[in-house]
This record gives structure tokens, sequence and C-alpha cells, in this order.
């Protein structure tokens, strides 16, 4: 029997540069729901659920808008990570170290830089807390980033044959959702684009209501939001997008996130998705062209 090689399990951090620590601090509890951590040295860390953090923050005053410059996902076992390993550097990658703040927090860990020169780190054994936040607007878990690239093939190499995401489905050529171990539809998306950013984080909300509740402060606080309500055609979310650039990319905060069987894991045959607004985006939509201003590659 052939045994597959196994992938990052789920998509745990998101680091962040930003000009104002205190300010972005205070978005992202007010305005996203999450619960502070604390500090070690330059990082502030700010968590969902369990894990010891989902968003970590360090101050650069130089910035005006945030800067996301590594991604965090963990790995279930030494076996995994090794094979990973073994991966990166056979594909001609350079595997580096991680720095000391992320070792105090995981057992095992390595950072490997992108094809669009982002950094990925991996690790096993990812802190956590014995009890969620107490918030009822705490998201349940932080669910995925998409990125858009001028270098979708590379990064699609990369992503599947030397970490090891599997495909859920393609959209046409011009983006593919990657899942991890944990069997979420997606925990990376990639859309081929003129240039690379990391456009947005998605966070799975523990209900519709508090969804709601979540886009209501949004509106009260002032915080665009850049697309309203939508239902994804590929995880099934009910999602809306906020953004203020100044604390990270566009924060999507979803009610419901497909996720596989184990069978499903293993078998299922990545869909290849036509194109138009309804099928790839917002099955809601009335019509195939009704996409709007700035959410193509939302
Ligand atoms: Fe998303």
């Amino acid at each position: 029997m052939n045994v597959r090689a196994k992938g990052p399990e789920t998509f745990a951090f998101a680091r962040i540069h930003v000009p104002d620590v205190a300010a972005s601090v205070q978005y992202y509890e007010r305005n996203v729901g999450l619960e502070s951590t604390g500090k070690d040295d330059d990082r502030t860390y700010l968590r969902a659920g369990t894990p010891h953090h989902c968003i970590e923050l360090v101050e650069d005053p130089s910035l005006e808008k945030a800067k996301t410059v590594a991604l965090g996902f963990t790995v279930d076992s030494t076996q995994t990570l090794d094979g990973m390993r073994q991966r990166v550097e056979k594909d001609g990658l350079t595997t580096l170290p991680t720095d000391k703040q992320l070792q105090a927090l995981t057992a095992e860990s390595f950072a490997v830089e992108d094809p669009n020169g982002m950094r990925f780190e991996f690790f096993t054994g990812f802190h956590e807390f014995a009890e969620p936040p107490f918030s009822l607007y705490c998201p349940l878990d932080m669910l995925h980033p998409l990125t858009i690239t001028d270098k979708y093939e590379e990064c699609f190499h990369v992503y599947t044959e030397v970490f090891g995401f599997q495909v859920s489905d393609y959209i046409t050529d011009v983006a593919v959702f990657l899942r991890g171990e944990d069997r979420y539809h997606h925990s990376l998306v990639i859309v081929k684009a003129d240039h690379f950013e990391v456009m947005h984080l998605a966070f799975l909300v523990p209900n519709f209501d508090v969804m709601m509740r979540m886009r209501s402060r949004a509106m009260y606080d002032k915080v665009p939001i850049i697309v309203d309500i939508v239902r994804h055609s590929g995880s099934g979310s009910i999602s809306f997008y906020e953004y203020l650039p100044q604390h990270g990319p566009r924060i999507e905060l979803a009610d419901g996130h497909r996720r596989f069987d184990e069978e499903e894991h293993e078998n299922v045959r990545p869909r290849r998705l036509a194109g138009g607004a309804r099928n790839v985006f917002d099955l809601w939509r009335a019509a195939d062209d009704d996409f709007r201003e700035g959410e193509l590659v939302e």
C-alpha cells in the first residue's frame, strides 16, 4: 500500500509588523474577538481557541501599513516534520532555524522561504491553554491565509509536492484551495496575480448570530466592511470581510467551514470550478457577472 506523505496540520499564526501595537491589540480584541495572551520580547500575542496564539504583532513605527512577515503551521509529529524537512532540502530550498521565541513555544521546528520570499514556519508541540477564552465573541479557530502571487506555478509546486498540502478545489486555472491534515476545506489559498500579497486571514466564528454581532460592531466602530455577507462555494462559509490596513490583512469572519471526513480527506478528487461571481465567490449572487469593486481577489 502506498502511504501518502503527510503535510502541515493546521494554520496556526500570522506574524504581522504593525505601526502601533497598542492600537492593533485593541482592534484584534474588539473587532476580531481575539484575546491577548501577553508579550515576549518584541512579540505581542493574541489567541482564539486553545492554541497559544494565532496573531503575533511586532511594532515597527516606520510602517504606514501592516506587513505580514511569516505564516506558522502546526505539524502532527516528528516523523511528518522530518519528512517535510527532507522534501524541502531535496527540492533545493534552504531550511532555516526558527527564532528563540517560537522555539520556546514549540517542540521542534524549522522555517523556509517560499518562492515569494514569504517565511513559512512549521512546528510540533505548539503550546496550548487548557480552556478557550471565555468571550462569546472569540473565534473558534483561525482558518487560512489567502495569498495572491505572480509565482503561482512555483508556489503550487512547493505547497503541494514539497510542503504536502492537498488540493481541495481549483477555480479554473487562477486559484487553488489547499488543505492540511486538520481536513478543513482550505488552510491556504493561492490566487494568480501580478504581485505577491497576503490578502486576508480568515477566522471561524461560533455561529451566525456572533457573525452578525461582529458585523454590527464593525459598522458602529467605522471599521470598513469591504465585502459584505457572501456564501462561498468551496467551503460553504457565510462570511464578511473588514479591513484596516494599519492592523494587518483583510479579516474574514466566517460562519461554518466545510471539513472533510477521513475517507474524503484521503480520496476526494479536487473539483475544477468554473469561473463567475456566483460559482467561485458567492452562491447568493444575482448573476455570474455580479463582481463588485475590489472583490476579485477576496
Ligand atoms: Fe477566505
